[in-house]
């Protein structure tokens, strides 16, 4: 497929999930929150869930967690919206940032599938164990997996899994920010 066939075939997922009312957030949502940045990236990060500030705006990461992410990204040379592409398990907003249910989870886990086979990154990074764990297919937890690069078929696609932590855990707690900035130096070597 082209790129530029990849292209159209994403905003038709755009378009689906827009129209698609499977889940019950899509009722309480302000703005579904598809995902952004390069959709030509070799690297992809997926988060939780939209917060309120990514509600608003229907971007992701855009409040004090994104804030954290580029800056931890900067250090190690990478410019998030320029060098990848960023989405979420979920991608509206849980009522007061409740943790995604297992049936949203279910419900949003295809789009995800469909836009990473259609972006075909070789890095996806997963923030957090909610996306490490939809991802990796296990659930061993964050603190364990992280920074260490896995294997993993994801649709059609072979991708290099890297866990990290959610930066909101790095926003509450310093030690979690310098363990990021620890595991994102891997990441240019991981990109070649
Ligand atoms: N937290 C997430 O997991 N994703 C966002 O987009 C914002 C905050």
């Amino acid at each position: 497929m082209t790129v530029a066939q990849r292209r159209e075939e994403l905003i038709g997922v755009l378009r689906e999930m827009e129209t698609d009312h499977a889940c019950p957030l899509a009722e309480s949502r302000n703005k579904l929150v598809f995902g952004a940045g390069n959709a030509d990236a070799d690297l992809m990060f997926v988060g939780e869930a939209p917060g309120a500030n990514e509600d608003q705006q229907g971007l992701p990461f855009v409040g004090r967690a994104g804030k954290l992410l580029d800056e931890l990204l900067v250090s190690v040379g990478i410019e998030r919206l320029k060098d990848a592409f960023t989405t979420n398990v979920l991608n509206c907003r849980p009522p007061g940032n409740r943790d995604p249910l297992p049936n949203e989870i279910e419900i949003c886990k295809p789009f995800l599938f469909r836009k990473i086979e259609l972006i075909e990154p070789k890095v996806v990074v997963t923030l957090g164990n909610f996306a490490t764990k939809l991802l990796s297919g296990s659930q061993t937890g964050i603190t364990k997996v992280h920074g260490v690069p896995q294997t993993h078929t994801l649709g059609h696609r072979t991708v290099t899994l890297f866990p990290s932590f959610h930066p909101s855990a790095g926003l509450r707690t310093p030690a979690v920010a310098e363990q990021m900035r620890e595991d994102f130096k891997a990441l240019p070597g991981l990109l070649g």
